[in-house]
């Protein structure tokens, strides 16, 4: 999403008449768009703010958006000096005014949650897209897991409404985009009118040049029949799902507030994979919860092999200040979440591979995004969204490819009737 907003954000200031420079360095302004997920990502921001002094001892005008100039707010300009504007993540539609305050000599902070949402404030989309393009349809939480500070950073769950929606896909579509994938922190829970996320897709599916639609992240409680019958019937929707359970412990689980348990998820993706059956299955974890025994972890590794992954993403807790885990006792020391990290990442790192290579021989779509590292090179993603790369063919074409090898990673695929490079 922040790559969404970051787009959103570079479009309201082009229509100021702001062109994007080159690189950093001969930059009038630089907006950095900030993370509060973890402890790392957040202190980030005041390394790169430093980063951003020239030789001569001037600076662009800096301001910082995202979690957390959303979490920090005046904290941020108290803390340096080289901070022009904070603005958070549901009021950069003020940012031009931001900037002419900045330019006139005032530090500018807006971290407002505004009733009306930045949304209708902001630009049309711009001309020239990438074949795959991202479309917020849900921001914010109301789920409160007690080791995330999303509730406190994006706001309450809102759903954009259904025309705006569709207004801003053809948008896209009009614009080149072959594949969307729809955002939000709790995609699933979008509803408008009572018509929830599956309608949405299915209204989507009948732009003729949209070819694959996504979303992403999904919660389980939020995993309703309706949606999971769109990856039977609807061809259009990729079989992929980024569904994250954190912890294969229930006591853990009950710790977090996740209010679900184990079983529940396994049951839910059982029917999610009878819908399905080739569906990939992507998800978070979070290692060292405050309180997590050896057996905790152990119940983990055993959620993760009874999954079987795709890929997932894996983290060490992060304390988070105004979290209630952030308080809880018995925290878990900096070297037993290495331990424990590492461990979990071999497991689904040995799942993803294990995953690519079940891919070689068959034949597959791939949407072409981006250049490779080597010349007439090509790489592109999967139904699945195995990066696979190829050597003919150009960016935005959907072609067809045999899959040839399989890395950790990575695919490699040949169109059919041509001889592998
Ligand atoms: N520490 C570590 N990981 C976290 N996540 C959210 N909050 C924290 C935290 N405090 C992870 C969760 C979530 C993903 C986006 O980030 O796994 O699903
Ligand atoms: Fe954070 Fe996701 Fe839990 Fe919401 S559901 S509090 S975004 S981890």
């Amino acid at each position: 999403m922040n790559v969404y907003d970051g787009e959103r954000m570079a479009e309201l200031l082009a229509a100021e008449g702001l062109a994007a420079a080159a690189d950093g360095e001969d930059a009038d302004l630089v907006v950095l768009n900030t993370c509060h997920i973890r402890e790392k990502a957040a202190e980030k921001v005041f390394s790169e703010v430093g980063r951003l002094r020239r030789e001569d001892g001037s600076r662009p005008m800096v301001a910082v958006a995202g979690c957390v100039a959303q979490a920090e707010g005046a904290e941020i300009h108290r803390r340096t000096a080289d901070v022009d504007i904070v603005v958070g993540p549901q009021a950069y539609h003020r940012l031009p005014e931001l900037v002419a305050a900045a330019a006139a000599g005032h530090r500018a902070v807006d971290t407002d949650m505004p009733a009306d949402s930045k949304f209708g404030a902001l630009p049309g989309r711009a001309r020239r897209r990438a074949p795959s393009a991202f479309l917020t349809v849900q921001e914010g939480c109301d789920k409160f897991c007690t080791y995330c500070v999303v509730p406190y950073t994006r706001g309450a769950e809102v759903s954009r409404p259904w025309a705006q929606i569709l207004d801003e896909a053809k948008a896209l579509v009009d614009a080149g985009a072959r594949e969307i994938t729809l955002l939000g922190q709790n995609v699933n829970a979008w509803e408008d009118g009572g018509r929830g996320l599956h309608h949405l897709i299915e209204a989507l599916a009948a732009l003729p040049a949209l070819a694959r639609i996504r979303y992403t992240t999904s919660h389980p409680n939020d995993m309703q029949d309706g949606l999971i019958a769109a990856h039977r019937d609807i061809d259009k929707l990729m079989p992929f799902l980024h569904l994250p359970v954190q912890s294969g412990s229930d006591r853990i689980l009950r710790a977090m507030n996740r209010s679900h348990s184990v079983k529940s998820y396994l049951t839910l993706l059982d029917r999610v994979r009878a819908a399905r059956p080739d569906i990939a299955i992507s998800g978070d974890y979070i290692v060292g919860f405050p309180g997590e025994t050896e057996a905790d972890f152990a119940a983990t590794l055993a959620v993760v092999r009874a999954v079987g992954h795709a890929q997932a993403f894996s983290f060490k807790y992060s304390p988070r200040p105004g979290t209630p885990a952030a308080t809880m006792a018995d925290q878990v020391s900096p070297a037993v979440m290495d331990d424990r990290l590492r461990r979990l990442q071999a497991l689904i790192g040995e799942q993803q591979h294990a995953f690519n290579r079940a891919s070689v021989g068959a034949r597959t779509s791939v949407l072409l995004e981006r250049k490779g590292r080597h010349p007439g090179q090509l790489i592109g993603k999967s139904p699945w969204l195995q990066s696979v790369v190829v050597d003919s063919g150009a960016i935005g074409d959907l072609i067809e490819v045999e899959i040839a090898a399989a890395g950790p990673n990575s695919l490699t695929g040949v169109v059919p009737g041509r001889a592998a490079a």
